[in-house]
């Protein structure tokens, strides 16, 4: 798929909206840039390298400026010592407008608007804890053994030879089928549900196109997508779900709660849950596809990780060998504080999302102790951490992954500056404020059990020849990048 149908409907609606012509700067507000064609502004450029843009745009205007892209105004906070005060504004800045508006085009759903559905919003809300506190525990507990059981079935076969195989793609089928078993639970027989492979297929073939849909490109546009989009929704319609076993806390309350809502047809409940499949591995997949691959990339990084790993099960008493079954608690994986810090660093590299809030009035917005600049109702106001991920002031060479980049005496390290002064966000691959990813927590512990699996069972070499692969542009904003390429490596089962 190229980018020549976005363009060309962009365009198209540029001519139409020509006579519209944008506003000018007021005193007060940030520079205005507006870019050559009215209404697609600058959005080619953003679109094909949004890092790159902005940097650009820093330099000629400083750290506070507006571009109009594809005909909404958006005010870009450049500085990372102004995010708090950002992230404090909720009361004028709407975090939720825009995934409220979105999503439900995106993934087929109705708005979940106060009117058709009272509390439900709430309610959907409030289910978001079951992924958290207390309930983690269980969670990190049944994805550990359903890894564990596709790790054995498909991988841990006893042949000892080199087997061949594709990096991204390894990761893919794994944490596709363990992080579904543990979030929709088991078929009604057997321990592995059919079909997961199609079902992965089809999801790729979705998420391909995912950029397109949050751009709220109508999808009838999009070829088949609107054909694979209801295959994937009808595999979570009630009669199949109620079939399944051991489904999570999680999915069960929310199934519950849309069953109290009549006005929810059968098809809608199955598209919310399929949005959280969206939700659980569009992001997941690529990070753990990073974790790995920076790890195996670096021998002395496999090293250190590896052998914290075997330190942990050996102080809880564990001697691992290649023929048992391993199970990592909570707890234990809270002490791998060196494999915490190569996922965050992965993390660093890898992500590029956008954080946006929605100005509910003209207001001024403080910036700090004796800076504010005027933003006007509508107005969006949008924090790109990716350009603080890769700021040299505050990660010292930032394109290379350093594994202990966050550890600091044998703990984690939050100590990170610009200009002197200790930056309160220096990571943020998941957004913040209160629409802040609820399933980070739960992410970051199945990442670290799959890496883990990985480097206990496996002895890992890259093949020769290739380099570092490049990170697809398409979803910049949207979270976790994938990898412009796949990666060729060689796996044996260890000799311990
Ligand atoms: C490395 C993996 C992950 C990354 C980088 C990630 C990142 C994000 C980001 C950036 C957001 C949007 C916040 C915003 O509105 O700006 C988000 C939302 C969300 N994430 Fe994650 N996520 C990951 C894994 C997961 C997992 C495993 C789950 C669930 C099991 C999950 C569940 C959700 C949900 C339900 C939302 C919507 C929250 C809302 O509507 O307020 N995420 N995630
Ligand atoms: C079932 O789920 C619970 C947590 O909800 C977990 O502790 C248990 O290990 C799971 N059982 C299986 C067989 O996956
Ligand atoms: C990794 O990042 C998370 C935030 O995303 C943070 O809570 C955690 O302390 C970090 N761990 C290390 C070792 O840096
Ligand atoms: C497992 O490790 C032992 C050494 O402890 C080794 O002899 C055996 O070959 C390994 N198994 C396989 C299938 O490689």
């Amino acid at each position: 798929m190229s980018f020549l149908l976005p363009l060309l409907i962009s365009l198209l609606l540029g001519l139409l909206l020509w006579i519209l012509r944008g506003r000018t700067r007021k005193p007060g507000e940030p520079p205005l840039v507006k870019g050559w064609i009215p209404f697609v502004g600058k959005a080619l450029d953003f679109g094909k390298d949004a890092h790159k843009f902005l940097e650009e745009h820093k330099r000629e205007y400083g750290d506070v400026f507006t571009v109009r892209i594809a005909g909404k105004y958006m005010t870009f906070i450049m500085d990372p010592l102004l995010y708090p005060s950002i992230i404090k504004q909720g009361r004028q800045l709407d975090f939720h407008e825009f995934t409220n508006k979105v999503a439900p085009l995106t993934f087929g759903y109705p708005p979940v608007l106060r009117t058709a559905f009272p509390g439900l919003w709430e309610q959907i809300k409030r289910s978001f804890q079951l992924l958290q506190g207390d309930h983690l525990a269980p969670l990190t507990e049944s994805m550990m053994g359903n890894l564990m059981l596709v790790f054995r079935q498909d991988h841990l076969n006893g042949e000892s030879d080199w087997r061949r195989g594709s990096l991204y793609e390894f990761c893919c089928s794994v944490m596709f089928e363990a992080t579904f078993l543990t979030i929709y639970g088991r078929p009604a027989t057997g321990v592995r549900h059919g079909g997961m492979d199609r079902l992965m297929n089809d999801f790729h073939k979705f998420d391909n196109m995912f950029p397109f849909l949050i751009a709220q490109i109508p999808i009838w546009l999009l070829g088949r997508t609107l054909a694979v989009r209801q295959k994937l929704i009808s595999y979570f319609l009630p009669q199949h779900m109620a079939q399944w076993t051991n489904t999570s806390q999680f999915i069960q309350r929310r199934a519950e709660l849309f069953e109290q809502h009549d006005e929810l047809k059968d098809v809608d409940k199955a598209a919310h849950h399929f949005a959280i499949l969206w939700a659980s591995v569009g992001n997941t997949l690529p990070a753990t596809f990073w974790a790995a691959y920076f790890l195996v990339s670096q021998v002395e990084a496999l090293k250190v990780v590896r052998q914290e790993i075997v330190d942990v099960l050996r102080d809880s008493g564990v001697d691992f060998s290649n023929s048992s079954d391993i199970m990592l608690s909570k707890e234990q994986l809270d002490k791998l504080v060196f494999l915490e810090s190569a996922i965050n660093e992965s993390l660093r590299l890898s992500s590029a999302s956008m954080n946006i809030r929605v100005a509910q009035e003209d207001f001024s917005l403080r910036l700090d102790s004796d800076r504010s600049v005027g933003v006007r109702k509508g107005d969006i106001i949008a924090l790109y951490p990716q350009s603080l991920h890769l700021d040299p002031e505050v990660y010292d060479d930032p394109q290379t992954f350093r594994f202990d980049r966050f550890v600091q005496d044998g703990r984690g390290k939050t100590d990170f500056s610009k200009d002197g002064q200790k930056l309160s966000y220096f990571l943020m691959p998941f957004g913040s404020g209160s629409s802040m990813c609820p399933g980070r927590y739960f992410a970051i512990n199945e990442i670290k059990q799959f890496v883990c699996l990985l480097l206990l069972y496996f002895d890992l070499q890259l093949e020769d020849g290739q380099n570092r692969p490049g990170l697809d542009p398409s979803r910049a904003g949207l979270g976790i990048l994938l990898p412009s390429s796949d990666i060729r490596f060689r796996y044996r089962l260890r000799s311990v």
